[in-house]
């Protein structure tokens, strides 16, 4: 197998993770989970949203989670991002990295932020237009590449037009996700090689949610596609409020497992990273979806 010798892990746990749960996690405890994070070696923590509060109620208290965090030198923590008020909101509390999230479908796009995929990419033209000159770097977002809970099947022609124009748009990185977690292997590769007729390989990542248990296998195809960014959640935690059905994002703890036996290197401690994970399901009373962290649980207890 062909495979990199770094990939680079993006946690989406404090966002992707959180933003579907319905106990409102408090201020406090996001800070206390992400400050974790920073202690395990992730290079990115994605850390909140600055959305409507009518949309995601979770996220609505971003400004004070990242007034809060103790931001690691060297780590990247971006905020999702879906139009001008929340770049507004991005640079008035500093932010250096801002994700933008267009669908490559129709409906899920008017469900997710009340707009076609047209006007959610003029919308982020004009948000680019102020966001770069200030040096402010964005990463882009694409859902449903592989399938919409709305319309079924996604051309993927769609996606790689949806890509390009990201790219055009000035986003560093295209991240795929497939947000209700149906792809399969076969299909991942197909996309990925139309995908990087539009865009470098080296600036797009994966995001899957493992809905049907294909995510891992679908991350190891796309790292023998030659992608080296992977983007993933502790506990397995995700979803999203306008995906009805999707479970939530692989694992970060299997995939840095994964990754760790591939001998591929990622700076990131799993020791830690399923404390985080420990951390976080205790917050949410719940128990773990990573297989590595059960696995370990029931070790430790000598079962
Ligand atoms: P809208 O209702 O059309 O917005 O929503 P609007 O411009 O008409 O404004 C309505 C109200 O929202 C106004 O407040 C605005 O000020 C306010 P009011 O005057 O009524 O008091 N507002 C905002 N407030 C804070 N921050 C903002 C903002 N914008 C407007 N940025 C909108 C359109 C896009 C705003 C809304 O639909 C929205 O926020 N959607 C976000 C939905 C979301 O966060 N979904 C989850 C993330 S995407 C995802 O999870 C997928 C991903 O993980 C990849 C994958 O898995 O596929 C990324
Ligand atoms: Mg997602």
């Amino acid at each position: 197998m062909n495979l990199p010798h770094y990939v680079k892990m993006v946690e989406v746990a404090p966002r992707d993770g959180l933003q579907n749960e319905p106990i409102q996690v408090s201020t406090a405890q996001k800070i206390a989970f992400i400050d974790r994070l920073s202690e395990t070696g992730l290079p990115v923590i994605e850390a909140a949203s600055f959305v409507a509060p009518h949309a995601v109620p979770q996220m609505s208290d971003a400004a004070a989670v990242l007034s809060g965090i103790r931001r690691r030198p060297g780590v990247v923590y971006p905020v999702l991002v879906p139009n001008r008020k929340g770049l507004e909101l991005a640079i008035e509390n500093g932010v250096e990295e801002i994700s933008l999230f267009a669908a490559a479908s129709q409906t899920f796009s008017q469900h997710n932020i009340n707009c076609s995929i047209d006007q959610s990419l003029e919308r982020f033209a004009e948000v680019a237009a102020l966001a770069l000159p200030r040096g402010i770097r964005m990463r882009g977002y694409i859902s449903c590449v592989a399938g919409c809970p709305y319309e079924g099947e996604v051309a993927l022609q769609q996606v790689a037009e949806v890509a390009g124009r990201l790219l055009q748009i000035g986003c560093y990185e295209i991240s795929l996700g497939d947000t209700i977690g149906v792809g399969t292997p076969g299909q991942i590769r197909e996309l990925l090689c139309l995908v990087a007729t539009r865009v470098p390989r080296e600036s797009l990542a994966v995001h899957f949610h493992d809905s049907y248990g294909q995510a891992l296998a679908n991350i190891l195809t796309a790292l023998e596609e030659g992608i080296t960014v992977v983007d993933s959640s502790v506990a397995g935690l995700g979803g999203c409020p306008y995906a009805p059905g999707a479970s939530g994002n692989m694992a970060s703890e299997d995939v840095l497992y994964m990754l760790n036996g591939l001998g591929i290197a990622t700076g990131v401690d799993l020791d830690r990273l399923i404390d985080a994970g420990r951390f976080i399901c205790a917050i949410l009373n719940r128990s773990t979806g990573s297989k590595v962290a059960r696995a370990r649980d029931s070790r430790c207890a000598g079962v």
